[in-house]
């Protein structure tokens, strides 16, 4: 962390990128050298609202500007603060895996241009044994297969739909070629459900395909930075080399 916080160098202002519950960012606030401004942003606006006023309690020296949109279209941030030094981003979850190849692409050049000058730090799931990726994405305390049904909870209130949960199975497996994680929801017998209106049949074994979660090696990920704009710089990762977190210089 004290590296990351010497290339940031005085006075740097963050910007987040999905922020969430501003958790981690704590971390690297802790160890920058008077960080200058934060700018977390979010598509959901009154848990964004609620979490930078509890860290603009914890941090009164800090300009904290929450910014509610969505990172996927293009981005305008608040003017840099007079005296601020280097703008960096900060998307540190390995969100970027959950981006199809094209669309990691995208989000890597609008984070460029908004960021030109600074730099962004990115983390990256690695490609590792399928097995520990099978026994992260299949828990056996059914965390995640909880959050893949969640996804129908939420049609059901949000969309009319009325999905029957204990009808579906959770599945995630590791697809190789495609070097991806891939949750799907597998009914478990024929069934009719409505969604907006509209009637589907799924016959039985029919999947769902919730989400992808890409696998990346260290030269795939630069690779992609590079032709996004950035400058690769330092790389760090655990000593067993399952995640890494990637340094990359934003163009001027
Ligand atoms: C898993 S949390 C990550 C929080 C934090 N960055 C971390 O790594 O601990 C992802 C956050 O991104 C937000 N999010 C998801 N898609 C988004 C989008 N397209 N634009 C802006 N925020 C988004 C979600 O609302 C959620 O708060």
């Amino acid at each position: 962390m004290s590296e990351m916080a010497a290339l940031m160098g005085p006075a740097a202002e963050l910007v987040e990128f999905g922020a969430g519950s501003l958790q981690k960012v704590r971390l690297l606030l802790d160890a920058m050298d008077a960080p200058a401004g934060y700018v977390p942003i979010d598509i959901s606006g009154d848990h964004l609202a609620d979490a930078a006023r509890t860290l603009a309690r914890d941090y009164p020296l800090l300009h904290v500007q929450p910014l509610v949109a969505d990172y996927t279209a293009a981005l305008t941030l608040p003017a840099k603060r007079q005296g601020a030094g280097q703008r960096i981003g900060f998307f540190p979850g390995s969100t970027i895996g959950n981006f199809a190849p094209d669309e990691a692409l995208r989000f890597l050049r609008m984070a460029a241009g908004v960021l030109h000058g600074g730099a962004l730090l990115l983390g990256a799931d690695l490609i590792k044994d399928p097995a520990i990726l099978h026994a992260a994405y299949s828990d056996a305390q059914g965390v995640t297969a909880a959050f893949n049904l969640n996804v129908l909870a939420r049609a059901n209130r949000e969309l009319g739909a009325d999905f029957d949960l204990t009808q579906f199975a959770h599945s995630a497996f590791y697809n190789p070629p495609l070097q991806r994680i891939e949750m799907h929801l597998m009914a478990l017998q024929h069934q009719l459900v409505r969604v907006c209106g509209r009637s589907f049949s799924l016959p039985e074994g029919f999947s769902l395909h919730t989400e992808n979660s890409h696998k990346f090696t260290l030269d795939g990920l630069q690779a992609l930075a590079v032709k996004a704009g950035f400058t690769p710089g330092p790389v760090w990762t655990d000593p067993a080399r399952l995640f890494s977190v990637h340094w990359l210089q934003a163009p001027l």
